[in-house]
């Protein structure tokens, strides 16, 4: 089974051994091009800049599929959760054609390689079926029905949809597809390997200059190269970007079913936030998998009933036999609908994707194919539309700059006797939460064994404070979506710095 970047375990997980890449150092420091993140838009791009004649490296703090690609429900669109209309109204009828054009392309790519390197993945064409169920989400449903004919997206009204759910209108969407991305990357990825690129796992990058190359700092030495490109989700340090892309989180459950009644392709509901469902065979096993409920990043004081909600939900529409897995992950919503794939504002050599919203499976394609015309200097037509650089400097960026200067170790020398914060926080096992003690916030967590760890409980990007996970049992930043564990390790930028770890003692050891 591989890691993953929270307590619960996703389907996925269970359906790779732990990658092993072909070396474990470098044979060489220098590069032409570094990919940081080992997540499917990393390992795509990797794949498409080693197989055009570059040199890569792709670094991964951790392993790969760490991050939401292990996390994810894995449905293959061109139907995104940015509705046509949105784009369209945002960015004119044309680009809404062009998203729709890049996304086709994007399947097309996961299925290109699917074929050319022979990878068993469970990767299957379906039709999505978004339903209405009341007369209001009808209305909905008929003005996305109609952008996204005119953006070029194939679809029917639909009569029936592979599921006893009640509908009052629907629509068939066309040249949809799914797979079990865990799988599929670590295909890739020896696809990138077989033609020469270099995969280093557990490589934290700590630093970035950017001189006539760019040189990196890892956890294994230094390496430079002529551009890095940041595949973190969301890039580390301080950027305009982290002002435009909001962190939310998304619940996920694989069930059994108990009349076999496993849904054919792949549905979508209208509420706000919509649930969605979908079967996937593992192994011979069928399950559904249902997910929704999103919500911002830390804003849910008990994230644990975000999952008592969906399975109820799955137990209404569904004959749930027993559930299997259960698991959530995060992803960033763009300020205008459409992911950023470029140049990092503010640099000549760095560039990131993000902004993926809930349609991350094709657009870590898309920034697969955009990313290589880039750094080959071929033009195509989605550079523009999804470049970086439509975001516009806002007033006092340097300040915000500056503020991130000065993290200090604030409790450096300091102890708190455990006898005090035993009684204060009254954790059970395996929680956590924020307290104050003496007019000193702690972050408090109590592990399995009874022990009490305690953290600095302010991000190390930009000094918001984290709140406590309860369903995957990590500290979250609010702000723009860092994660840490328990006892304060970096699980997802942006941060780069773990939270400041906090001693405390009992009075005996005093
Ligand atoms: Fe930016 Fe925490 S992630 S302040």
């Amino acid at each position: 089974m591989i890691q993953r970047d929270g307590a619960n375990v996703s389907l996925w997980q269970k359906t790779v051994d732990p990658y092993e890449p072909i070396h474990t150092t470098a044979p060489g420091r220098n590069f032409d091009i570094i990919i940081i993140g080992g997540g499917i838009t990393g390992v795509s791009t990797a794949l498409q800049l080693q197989k055009s004649g570059k040199s890569c490296l792709l670094l991964e703090a951790h392993t790969l599929c760490f991050g939401t690609t292990g996390g994810t429900t894995a449905h293959l669109n061109t139907l995104l959760d940015t509705p046509y209309a949105d784009i369209s109204k945002n960015f004119g009828e044309n680009k809404a054609g062009l998203v729709a054009d890049s996304v086709k392309e994007a399947i097309g790519l996961v299925s290109a390689n699917i074929s050319a390197y022979n990878i068993s993945c469970g990767f299957e064409d379906k039709n999505a079926f978004l339903f209405a169920r009341d007369p209001d989400q009808e209305k909905e449903l008929e003005k996305i029905a109609e952008a996204a004919l005119k953006a070029g997206v194939e679809l029917d009204y639909a009569t029936e949809i592979p599921a006893s759910m009640a509908f009052t209108k629907a629509i068939k969407v066309r040249g949809q597809a799914k797979f079990i991305p865990t799988r599929y990357v670590h295909g890739i990825a020896r696809a990138f390997e077989s033609a020469g690129g270099i995969i280093l796992q557990q490589c934290q990058v700590t630093g970035a200059k950017e001189n006539e190359q760019v040189e990196l700092e890892t956890g294994m030495g230094s390496f430079t190269c002529d551009a890095v490109v940041y595949c973190t989700h969301i890039p580390p340090t301080v950027n305009l970007l982290h002002l435009r892309c909001v962190p939310y989180r998304s619940y996920a459950m694989a069930v059994t079913l108990s009349d076999e009644q496993y849904p054919a392709d792949l549905l979508y509901d209208m509420y706000d936030p919509y649930h969605y469902y979908r079967t996937e065979i593992v192994d011979g096993q069928p399950y559904l998998i249902g997910g929704g409920y999103d919500h911002k990043t830390a804003h849910e004081e008990n994230a644990e009933q975000s999952f008592l909600k969906l399975e109820a939900h799955l137990r209404e529409n569904f004959n749930v036999k027993e559930v299997m897995f259960k698991w959530s992950s995060q992803f960033f919503e763009p300020a205008d609908g459409l992911p950023y794939i470029g140049k990092l504002p503010g640099h000549s050599s760095i560039f990131t994707a993000t902004g993926f919203g809930g349609n991350g499976m094709v657009y870590s394609s898309v920034a697969a194919i955009v990313l290589t015309n880039i750094l080959l200097n071929r033009p195509d037509h989605y550079q523009e539309l999804y470049s970086p650089g439509r975001i516009k400097p806002v007033a006092g960026f340097a300040n915000f700059i500056s503020h991130n200067a000065d993290v200090v170790k604030q409790f450096a020398g300091k102890w708190f006797p455990h006898e005090d914060i035993e009684t204060l926080s009254a954790l059970s096992k395996g929680e956590g939460k924020v307290v104050k003690y003496n007019n000193q916030k702690l972050g408090i967590y109590k592990d399995e064994e009874g022990n009490l760890h305690a953290v600095n409980p302010i991000c190390t990007h930009l000094k918001c404070e984290v709140k406590w996970n309860t369903a995957e049992k990590s500290w979250d930043c609010p702000c723009h979506g860092a994660r840490y564990s328990p006892d304060g390790r970096v699980l997802t930028g942006p941060a780069d710095k773990d939270l400041e770890q906090i001693a405390i003692k009992t009075l005996v050891e005093k």
